[in-house]
């Protein structure tokens, strides 16, 4: 279940971009070890567990009128906030199923490949590490 959020410019009478949020979890598979070790690079090993909690970024567009301009990034940013410094939920990670062509975006805005598996797939499954946010 997710909720889908608008970016509305008034003046224009028009959607700026959209994007939506869901719950989600990253779950330890033991095949691909590396990749858990790759997750839990930031956590000590007392707080280590088989799966983390996580916010899902569904669906994320920017009219195209507004490309280029920073919006994306500025949506990414407040997601970011929201999971880390505002802390409404426990959540340790941010990820997404990135279409191809949008993962330079997600990496520039320090997004990271979970797994090599899915390389020829049409969208690559991404996480960001909330920790790496908190400015507290
Ligand atoms: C991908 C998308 C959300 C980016 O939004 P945006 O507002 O244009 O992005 P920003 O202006 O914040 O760009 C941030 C940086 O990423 C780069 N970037 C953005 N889209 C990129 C792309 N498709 N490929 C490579 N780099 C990209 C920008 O050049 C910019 O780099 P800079 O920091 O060096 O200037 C937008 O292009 C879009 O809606 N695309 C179509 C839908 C889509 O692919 N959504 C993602 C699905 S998971």
């Amino acid at each position: 279940m997710a909720v889908t959020y608008l970016l509305e410019y008034m003046e224009q009478n028009k959607t700026a971009a959209y994007f939506s949020l869901l719950a989600d979890k990253i779950i330890f598979n033991p095949d691909e070890k590396g990749v858990w070790n790759k997750l839990n690079r930031n956590i000590p090993n007392s707080k280590r567990r088989r799966s983390y909690p996580a916010v899902k970024v569904g669906r994320l567009a920017v009219n195209e009128d507004y490309s280029g301009q920073g919006l994306g990034t500025f949506i990414l940013d407040n997601i970011k906030y929201a999971f880390s410094n505002v802390k409404r939920l426990g959540c340790r990670f941010i990820t997404v199923d990135a279409l191809k062509t949008a993962v330079p975006f997600y990496e520039r805005n320090g997004f990271q490949c979970i797994t090599e598996s899915d390389k020829d797939d049409e969208t690559r499954l991404m996480f960001f590490d909330l920790k790496n946010f908190i400015t507290e």
